[in-house]
């Protein structure tokens, strides 16, 4: 009897620790966001139709896309290395391969009517600070700019490879890579650094990074932190939210919204995962493993305990 109630305090004690202690301390320090899912509700809903083959004429064109990004499966080369880009814009601009699949449909028509506005960084641009977005915005080439645009996202998405074609790192690359480094994935922000034979050449690379370094920073106020560790840091939940919508999570961060999709924030999550976090397909499966093994170390007690009281009751 005495046990008996003992076992309950314990387990009342253990239970509101658990589910009101731990997530009141955990909700105070720590903001919970829920997931919008990537709907942009903000954003106006696409009403046409693109048409790929006028888009192709525009972003090449009227458009102007291709005056500041590649586009490397069109044949469109960069105008300047990624240094110099950066030292014009801020942030070298991404190749648009792959846009029409890392990034919202919904988003991409209303990033190219006003970068600030679906960047959510108007707050930087204020008519009183006299700056304006180095993304030149789209102000129609003469039609009906809602269709222009159709068109010019339409174009986007048939160049791009096919979702199940997406790697986590071609996401990350698209959608992070311009601004976040990653040692443990040997990312920097102007590309892959490459295995140098001469140190002399290795240098040579390095000082690119920190150049493009210090134009980014001058850019964004801060240089973005390397993210080979943020799985561990701060966890899928809070990068997945961060990244949908960072005013969220850190009011009047430089970080852009950066647009993507739900199921690309995925694939740049398994990335994060893949670098931050290599052991976690074993720890899942140890994780199992223990779990059957104490079921069964549970059994053996019990038949243990009661073989030893048996003759003492
Ligand atoms: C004057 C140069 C310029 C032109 C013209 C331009 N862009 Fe950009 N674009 C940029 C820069 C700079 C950035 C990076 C901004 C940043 O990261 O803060 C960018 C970013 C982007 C992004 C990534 C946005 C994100 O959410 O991360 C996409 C997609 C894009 N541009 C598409 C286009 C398309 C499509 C066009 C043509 C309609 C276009 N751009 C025209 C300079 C330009
Ligand atoms: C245009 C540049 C830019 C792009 C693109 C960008 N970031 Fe960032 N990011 C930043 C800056 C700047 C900060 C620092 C924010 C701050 O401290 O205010 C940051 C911070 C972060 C942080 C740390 C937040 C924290 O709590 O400290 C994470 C995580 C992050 N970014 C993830 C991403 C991911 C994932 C992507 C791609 C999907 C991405 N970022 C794309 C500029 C960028």
């Amino acid at each position: 009897m005495k046990e008996l109630f003992i076992l309950a305090v314990v387990t009342v004690f253990t239970l509101v620790t658990y589910y009101l202690v731990e997530p009141f301390a955990h909700s105070v320090m720590h903001k919970h966001v829920e997931s919008e899912h990537f709907a942009y509700a903000d954003l106006p809903a696409l009403t046409k139709t693109g048409d790929a083959a006028r888009g192709k004429d525009l972003v090449m064109g009227a458009g102007a896309c291709s005056d500041c990004h590649s586009i490397s499966v069109a044949g469109m080369p960069a105008r300047m290395d990624a240094v110099t880009s950066a030292q014009s814009y801020g942030v070298n601009p991404p190749d648009l391969s792959n846009v029409g699949v890392v990034y919202d449909a919904k988003f991409l028509a209303a990033l190219i009517k006003n970068p600030a506005h679906a960047l959510k960084v108007e707050h930087k641009y204020t008519p009183e600070s006299g700056k304006e977005h180095p993304m030149a915005f789209f102000a129609g080439a003469g039609g009906d700019i809602d269709q222009e645009i159709a068109d010019m996202v339409a174009y986007l998405q048939s160049i791009a490879v096919k979702q199940d074609k997406l790697t986590p790192k071609m996401a990350f690359e698209t959608a992070c890579g311009r601004c976040h480094a990653m040692k443990y994935e040997n990312w920097t922000q102007i590309g892959e650094k490459p295995a140098f034979k001469m140190k002399k050449d290795e240098l040579a690379f390095d000082i690119q990074v920190i150049d493009y370094q210090d134009a980014l920073t001058k850019y964004m106020g801060k240089l973005p932190p390397d993210l080979s560790m943020y799985i561990r840091s701060r966890g899928e939940h809070y990068i997945s939210t961060f990244v949908e919508n960072p005013q969220h999570l850190l009011e009047g961060t430089a970080m852009p919204r950066v647009g993507v999709t739900a199921a690309s924030a995925d694939k740049v999550i398994e990335h994060l995962a893949d670098a931050g976090d290599t052991k976690r397909f074993e720890r899942e499966e140890v994780g199992k493993k223990v779990m059957i093994f104490i079921v069964i170390f549970a059994l053996f007690s019990y038949l243990w305990k009661r073989s030893i009281w048996k003759d003492l009751h």
